[in-house]
């Protein structure tokens, strides 16, 4: 369907036009000033001064002009010269009916479905998921079922970061603890084992072990680096135990990621692209984009226009080994022979900018993707504690992600009990949405590229601009509907418009925002914005409850007035379900 403010947008433009006026003038926002009027345009300032007349002047031949319009029912020129607008009440009833007719509630697909590549999560294997990784899954997950519900083909890619140094570090610590494995024997020639040497809680500790290891001992960490660049030129027993560490990590990822009801359509990972690499720097020397830099082969790309110093990119090291670099570029050459994308979209913490300026700039030059192919980059900030500082463990650790649902579950679980009696299995069902929507919106409501601070009492509060409020009202909406539709009263919903009535004013601000639902959705999707989208719930639910407040519906007497609220109310439900869906979260019938 068309945007509500589209439709009203039209009427002013042409009257602009009948009025002799261009019709450019026309431009209709959204009021600053609810209490005065609806909708405003400014077009008769900007008219002023090319037509050389009052402002004013133009703002009443315009306003005078619409006065028989059928979607504006009131206009009113103000000094200086603003046109403020309010609905026609009639046609909004109209308007609100036909969208909860339509599928996805009016919202219009792309006509030119894009293929769109989104990368995010990017955990790294053997490492456990913590709470750095929350907002990559989190962030990424709605872009990706943003892009999606506009219609176009998305794939979500999870891109583990399973090629550099990590890789190194895992075997040598290996090795420090159990130097007389296969693997480590120059000597065997035999199959390896099935079995992994080491559990995933052993895998675990190896880890930040041989990372702090390497930062106190130079000898380790450059035995580290020999063996990743090994590693990465196909040794046999390093191969091996890269299969092992994959083996025993990625299904703890997945089982993570299911937890936050996150889901990728590819796991591939940087070591997947490892064979295009040669021909790629060689393809980038051959260009004459590549040379050689204290031993390294890096490729310019600073530009003219630059008001800072972008450093070239670094595509082989002095050792020959692969960079982050050259396995996102490698990465760009895969994507662009499996699914020729019009757009990526990489999900990623807000200092790795650089990187990624560098790395889509070696792309652009050396011809990897076409002219017309988008490359996004959305950087995020910081998820902190309380003290504005990373969010740590009380004791100062990192905390891992399981740890922070699991804290946020039982917070929930409190505040579930104390609402009503209800079994424990149920409790626990319910407190698991609820908590997942309380983390995800607290994130997501968010500007992405702003820190914020993971405050648990707040997220998990049932009131306030909060996932469980939005919940909370959505699970009222469900009551009030069950109730409606219990026993067999005979009654039936109506259409929105099934009468002309005077609205109430809370009715009134309802059915406005109910309305802009396309435009809200639209919008999400051209800013990838999901903020935008829980800014849009809030007002919603807010909206709704005061509605609810004023209003009684179900002891209402007037059965058709009764019919339009709960018909109102149903794509009001409808309309907060798709836009919960589309931020990652679901919503439980009673909590
Ligand atoms: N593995 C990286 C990290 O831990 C994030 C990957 C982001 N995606 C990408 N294509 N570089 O920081």
């Amino acid at each position: 369907m068309k945007k509500l403010i589209e439709i009203i947008a039209e009427d002013v433009k042409e009257a602009f036009s009948a009025c002799g006026y261009k019709e450019e003038f026309g431009v209709v926002s959204l009021s600053n000033r609810p209490d005065l009027c609806q909708y405003q345009c400014n077009g008769a300032m900007a008219a002023a001064k090319q037509y050389k007349t009052a402002p004013i002047e133009i703002a009443k031949a315009v306003a005078e002009q619409l006065s028989g319009s059928e979607t504006i029912a009131e206009v009113n020129a103000v000094m200086p010269g603003f046109i403020n607008m309010k609905v026609n009440e009639e046609f909004l009833a109209v308007y609100l009916q036909e969208m909860s007719e339509q599928d996805d509630c009016g919202f219009e697909k792309a006509k030119q479905p894009l293929t769109i590549i989104v990368d995010y999560g990017g955990p790294n294997v053997a490492k456990p998921l913590h709470i750095g990784h929350l907002r990559s899954a989190v962030i990424g997950e709605s872009v990706k079922r943003i892009c999606r519900f506009a219609g176009h083909r998305v794939i979500g890619d999870v891109h583990l970061g399973d090629l550099g140094l990590q890789m190194g570090l895992v075997i040598e610590g290996l090795r420090e603890k159990a130097p007389k494995l296969p693997y480590f024997d120059e000597s065997y020639t035999g199959e390896y084992p099935k079995e992994p040497p080491f559990s995933l809680a052993e895998l675990e500790e190896i880890y930040p072990a041989a990372s702090a290891l390497s930062k106190q001992n130079a000898e380790f960490k450059e035995r580290a680096q020999r063996t990743t660049l090994q590693f990465q030129q196909g040794n046999r027993a390093y191969c091996a135990l890269w299969r092992h560490i994959m083996n025993v990590s990625v299904p703890d990822l997945r089982r993570n990621y299911d937890k936050l009801n996150v889901t990728f359509d590819v796991w591939k990972g940087e070591s997947d692209v490892q064979p295009y690499i040669p021909d790629m720097v060689n393809d980038l020397i051959a260009q004459g984009l590549a040379h050689e830099s204290q031993g390294a082969t890096v490729v310019d790309v600073q530009e003219e226009s630059d008001t800072k110093e972008i450093p070239p990119c670094i595509v082989r090291k002095s050792d020959g080994g692969a960079l982050y670099a050259t396995s996102d570029l490698a990465t760009i050459l895969e994507r662009e022979k499996l699914y020729a994308p019009n757009r990526y979209i990489y999900l990623a913490d807000k200092r790795q900018e650089m990187h990624f300026t560098q790395v889509f700039r070696v792309a652009r030059k050396a011809g990897f993707v076409e002219q017309g192919t988008e490359l996004t980059f959305l950087g995020f900030g910081t998820m902190n504690g309380k003290d504005g500082k990373p969010f740590k463990t009380r004791d100062g650790g990192v905390m891992r992600l399981e740890q922070l649902i699991a804290d946020t579950n039982g917070e929930v679980l409190k505040k579930v009990r104390e609402n009503r009696e209800i079994a424990e299995e149920e409790a626990e069902e319910i407190a698991g949405t609820v908590a997942l929507a309380a983390i995800k919106y607290g994130d997501l409501s968010n500007q992405a590229a702003k820190d914020y601070i993971f405050d648990l009492e707040r997220f998990a509060s049932f009131e306030g601009n909060t996932g469980p409020y939005i919940l909370y009202t959505m699970v009222r909406i469900k009551s009030i509907l069950a109730k409606y539709h219990a026993g067999n009263t005979g009654k039936k919903p109506v259409a929105i418009n099934a009468v002309i009535r005077e609205y109430g004013a809370d009715e009134i601000a309802l059915m406005l925002l109910a309305a802009r639902f396309n435009d809200v959705i639209e919008h999400a999707y051209e800013e990838t914005a999901p903020h935008k989208i829980c800014q849009y719930v809030y007002e919603l639910a807010d909206a709704f409850s005061s509605f609810y407040h004023n209003n009684k519906i179900i002891a209402e007497p007037d059965e058709v007035k009764q019919g339009e609220w709960i018909s109102l109310i149903t794509l009001v439900l409808r309309l907060l379900e798709i836009c919960i869906d589309l931020l990652g979260f679901s919503a439980p019938d009673r909590m």
